[in-house]
């Protein structure tokens, strides 16, 4: 149950956690992922969407790893669909970031976000054969999807050569999504998990305090458990140093009893 990775089904691997930047500003990002790198997350998830992906580069270059040690995930703005589109769109993230590969890229939604729900079924595929290209030539070593529901995925099973390596999803107690994380099951797509604390909504829950005082954890490491136990990756996202490394400290397990009643709670978001 403690795997150090997640495998992808060309055997790359992803570390079991990952430090998620959303909403974290180019400003802030260096700071907060330089505290990241300190405290042991060697996964970091941006995106071109984030505008902070030129910190995000350079914290990661002054910290001195060398680049195998450290898995960068980016994503393609949601916006934009298409071949050639894709290409430009990767070249400015490797640019902003300046790497010479990432480990992972990411359709980031399969619609704009100002248009959600748009069919963009053909740009999709468009876009993953652009990723498919950008794979076999070994300037990306996974590819995936994000905020793609069942019959996005299918659409690209149906009409492309790779199965998508991955899916991030926002996913927490409550919003579990059962069928898309069976359907990601079956064909070998490891579940991302962002927004693992509902975007900070589920720490005052009462049910969500009580379970975490008896496991003595706090409600956070509570949660981002939740996610391993589901067999998801999570995202979780700081920019306070004691709750970065609070948010990695997640070696425990939670009973049997206790995961069911986690699943049974509803949507606090909803
Ligand atoms: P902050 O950056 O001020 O620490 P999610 O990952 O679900 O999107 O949630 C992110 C939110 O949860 C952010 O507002 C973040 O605030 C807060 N957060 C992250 N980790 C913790 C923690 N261990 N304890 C309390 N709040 C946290």
């Amino acid at each position: 149950m403690n795997k150090a990775n997640f495998t992808f089904h060309n055997d790359v691997e992803i570390p079991k956690i990952g430090f998620g930047t959303w909403q974290i500003p180019n400003e802030e990002a260096y700071d907060a992922v330089t505290m990241a790198l300190k405290n042991g997350y060697t996964h970091i998830d941006t995106a071109l969407a984030y505008k902070n992906e030129e910190n995000v580069g350079k914290a990661i270059k002054d910290y001195n790893l060398s680049r195998e040690e450290i898995f960068i995930t980016s994503k393609l703005p949601a916006q934009i669909k298409g071949y050639e589109e894709t290409l430009k769109a990767f070249e400015e993230t490797v640019t902003n970031l300046d790497v010479d590969y990432l480990d992972l890229y990411l359709i980031h939604a399969p619609w704009p976000w100002d248009d959600m729900g748009k069919d963009c079924t053909e740009g999709n595929i468009q876009s993953w054969k652009a990723m498919e290209k950008l794979y076999n030539d070994g300037k990306i070593k996974a590819i995936g999807v994000s905020n793609f529901e069942i019959k996005d995925i299918q659409a690209l099973l149906d009409h492309c050569d790779i199965v998508p390596m991955a899916n991030q999803i926002p996913f927490y107690v409550g919003r579990d999504q059962e069928d898309l994380l069976a359907f990601c099951k079956e064909h070998n797509i490891v579940v991302e998990a962002y927004s693992p604390l509902a975007t900070g909504e589920l720490l005052d829950n009462n049910d969500i305090k009580a379970m975490a005082n008896k496991y003595e954890v706090t409600p956070a490491q509570l949660l981002i458990r939740y996610c391993i136990e589901r067999d998801t990756l999570p995202l979780p996202k700081s920019t306070h140093e004691e709750r970065i490394v609070q948010n990695k400290e997640i070696d425990f397990n939670i009973s049997e009893d206790d995961l069911k009643k986690l699943m049974e709670m509803e949507d606090v978001r909803k």
